[in-house]
């Protein structure tokens, strides 16, 4: 199975959703694709997708979610919150929050372990920056970042370079799939997946998809409209290992 995500972050608003929709037609048996919208957003996806039953292996979830299960916690979202609203996923450490909200291993931890009691899948984000890259610190890197993983399994791991992020700049082929066959050979019997993310685009998502250890991607930018976000899906019709890819 490959799995292709959409994270919208904190674009779109319910008619950008529903020009979305009006467009989406991607849908692959061996394909699996799950749309992170932001939390307001969540039932008017959930109700996009009920309208088109061609839609219905579509699947989807939230950004993110409260360390708290329940109580006097404003502004927080629960990940039981989540679950009632049909949602199936949460994405837990995205770099983006890593560095807006300062979580530690302890934090994502104890959002994993509500996602988990709340029957929510996990997507689980590392990456390193472009300060520990140019150090040579990759590898440590996402080796403590995937401590917080410990015996958990069923989960999807995406690799998300922080600098590649929204960035246009992408690591070369042989920089991601020594990261992907470090997380295959730590964790490949606990992921159902793992995912590379950062500038994934229509030209190049190609390449990127045959690259040794890539299950699917985290899109951020290109997943803001169909046409782009199926394009980018397209490249998974394709036969694995392609042979003339040179690494
Ligand atoms: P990008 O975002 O595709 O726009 O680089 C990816 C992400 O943040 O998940």
């Amino acid at each position: 199975m490959k799995y292709l995500c959409a994270n919208w972050k904190m674009a779109m608003t319910q008619s950008g959703i529903d020009e979305f929709f009006s467009r989406f037609s991607f849908s692959k048996p061996d394909v699996q694709t799950i749309l992170f919208p932001s939390y307001v957003h969540l039932s008017h996806v959930h109700h996009q997708i009920q309208a088109q039953p061609s839609q219905g292996s579509l699947q989807w979830g939230a950004q993110d979610c409260s360390t708290e299960k329940s109580g006097a916690f404003t502004g927080e979202i629960s990940a039981a919150q989540i679950q009632d609203l049909g949602a199936t996923w949460v994405m837990i450490g995205h770099s983006e929050r890593r560095q807006r909200t300062a979580e530690t291993a302890q934090t994502l931890s104890a959002k994993w372990d509500r996602a988990t009691e709340a029957g929510l899948n996990v997507l689980f984000c590392v990456g390193e920056s472009l300060e520990q890259r140019k150090a040579g610190q990759t590898l440590a890197v996402i080796e403590s970042q995937i401590a917080v993983v410990g015996s958990r399994t069923s989960f999807l791991l995406a690799y998300e370079p922080v600098w590649s992020i929204g960035t246009g700049l992408v690591p070369c082929e042989k920089e991601i799939e020594e990261v992907h066959l470090f997380l295959k050979k730590r964790l490949g019997s606990q992921t159902l997946g793992i995912l590379y993310g950062g500038s994934v685009k229509t030209d190049n998502a190609n390449a990127l998809a045959a690259i040794n250890g890539v299950d699917g991607f985290l899109v951020g930018g290109a997943s803001l409209t169909a046409a782009s976000f199926q394009e980018v899906g397209s490249v998974f019709n394709l036969t694995y290992p392609d042979p003339s890819f040179n690494r």
